[in-house]
């Protein structure tokens, strides 16, 4: 079943949302080389709390942190370490907030100084098929025109979407109906409506798809150890364009 939710609720979604974006407003400015991963964790979850949400990830089936810090090859769910970030790497940062018992969710990659050419057109094309998915997230389409949309801009450049993680419903609970692929045929699954809160959320691998997670239990990381960027962002069904709440 996937709930519709009322102005109330969606601004309750929105204000969690607002705390991500201003979490990563200031993680944005300690994103440079020497900057332990477990120092990005504290500092969100400072801001986190400071803003009046909570860290939503933390103890989420046993997570260990704050936030998830997945570096180069890492796709998603890497752990903050003593591990500190080096020139021309690429980190993706994922936060998820509760406010007033409501959740969002949303994620960006960023570059680590000077990166190269490849490095910075996988982060471009994953943030343009994030868009282009938002772009179909209008009422009376159907989900799978979402996906569909993700997965040709990504193929389109010569990238490959991981399938083993999706996108998701959000709202009182961080994961909920529908899944969101970042693949498949358009014009399938259930119509959208107005109310709907989806987190839409494409990983994108410069090689294969496949992915592998780390004895940690956590970290994924793509199978031939080629970068992984991964954009996130939950929004709202309207009539007409989506409305983004993680800004
Ligand atoms: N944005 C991630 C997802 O939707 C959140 C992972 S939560 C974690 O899967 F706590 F398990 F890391
Ligand atoms: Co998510």
């Amino acid at each position: 079943m996937i709930a519709l939710r009322g102005a109330e609720e969606i601004g309750r979604i929105r204000s969690a949302g607002r705390i991500i974006g201003a979490t990563f407003g200031l993680l944005k400015r300690h994103i440079k080389p020497g900057v332990r991963t477990r120092e990005l964790d504290r500092l969100a979850r400072e801001e986190i709390l400071r803003l009046g949400g909570y860290p939503a990830f933390k103890g989420y089936k046993g997570y260990p942190a704050n936030i998830c810090v997945s570096i180069n090859e890492a796709v998603v769910h890497g752990i903050p370490s003593e591990r500190k970030l080096r020139e021309g790497e690429i980190v993706s940062i994922d936060i998820g907030v509760k406010y007033r018992d409501y959740f969002a969710d949303a994620a960006m990659t960023f570059a680590v100084g000077e990166i190269s050419e490849p490095a910075r057109r996988l982060m471009q094309v994953t943030k343009k098929s994030l868009e282009m998915g938002i772009e179909n997230a209008v009422a009376g389409k159907r989900l799978s025109d979402i996906s569909s949309a993700i997965q040709k801009h990504v193929e389109s450049n010569g990238f490959s979407v991981v399938r083993s993680f999706v996108g998701h419903g959000i709202g009182t609970g961080i994961h909920e109906d529908p899944e969101v692929p970042n693949y498949g045929k358009p014009g399938m699954g259930p119509r959208l409506e107005p109310g709907m809160v989806l987190a839409i959320e494409p990983m994108v691998n410069a090689g294969t798809h496949e992915v592998e997670i780390l004895d940690d239990g956590w970290t994924a990381v793509t199978a031939d150890r080629k970068f992984s960027a991964h954009f996130e962002h939950t929004i709202a069904i309207r009539d007409g364009a989506a409305e983004i709440l993680t800004v």
